[in-house]
């Protein structure tokens, strides 16, 4: 595992935005896996920048980790409108390769695979961006999810129903379902970057470091990868 700290979350969004786009320069037709949340909006924020000097995203395919069963397309909370309004708008990225799994699925399970199965068509993920729950989770993916899972539907913690609250306007509001890529989906990607900023993550990303592989860190997971780089800001760092 690498682990480059830097400074703070600018830094930390610099340093991945110039990541991804040598990623897109090497490969034009990557296949990238990503995440939302609080901590890769920087990062949108700098690839909508590269794209208006010319970096070209045409010819990506994308997939992001996970969307909330029960939130339609359009619901500003829905993964689906967060990578609109941060991304997709503001880029040349064809939509018709811009994946994220359907939450609102008649049978969600169904759906699951067909995701899982449309991972597999396009080649697998070339570079995977990763955040960090406050509990080590990746995507969607709990304490106690098994290593072996693939796209499933899950059962969020409480704490991140609690730690995601923040986004609406009660806690009761926050879907208690999403439909996440497994932590098997996701060690299959060629590349990972796992990034997180604040106190707050300090904790998890000791365990993810320094801990054991276990299941009760889901990240920790990430110590087998061959290709992992952690790009971690001061404070997310402070327990290393
Ligand atoms: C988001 C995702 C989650 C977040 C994590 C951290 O697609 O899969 O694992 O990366 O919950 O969220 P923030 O960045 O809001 O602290």
């Amino acid at each position: 595992m690498k682990i480059v700290v830097v400074a703070n979350f600018d830094s930390m969004s610099a340093e991945v935005a110039k990541m991804v786009c040598a990623q897109i320069q090497r490969k034009p037709n990557s296949v990238l896996g990503l995440a939302t949340g609080s901590t890769p909006l920087g990062v949108y924020e700098l690839l909508v920048e590269y794209h208006a000097r010319g970096a070209d995203f045409s010819k990506l395919t994308t997939f992001n980790l996970d969307e909330y069963v029960g939130l339609a397309r359009d619901h500003p909370q829905s993964y689906h409108w967060y990578m609109q309004e941060n991304l997709f708008s503001k880029v040349n990225i064809d939509p018709r390769r811009t994946f994220i799994p359907n939450g609102l699925a008649e049978d969600l399970e169904a759906e699951c695979q067909r995701y899982e199965g449309l991972i597999k068509q396009a080649g697998g993920i070339d570079l995977q961006l990763l955040g960090i729950g406050t509990n080590g989770h990746i995507g969607f993916n709990e304490p106690g999810t098994g290593f072996g899972s693939i796209t499933h539907v899950v059962d969020l913690a409480e704490s991140t129903i609690r730690d995601n609250s923040r986004f609406f306007e009660s806690i009761e509001e926050v879907p208690k379902q999403a439909i996440s890529m497994g932590i098997k989906t996701i060690m299959q990607a060629k590349e990972i970057i796992l990034m997180a900023s604040g106190g707050s993550k300090a904790d998890a990303i000791y365990a993810t470091v320094h801990g054991p592989v276990t299941t009760a860190v889901p990240a920790s997971v990430l110590q087998l990868h061959p290709a992992v780089t952690l790009v971690v800001d001061q404070a997310a760092a402070s327990r290393l």
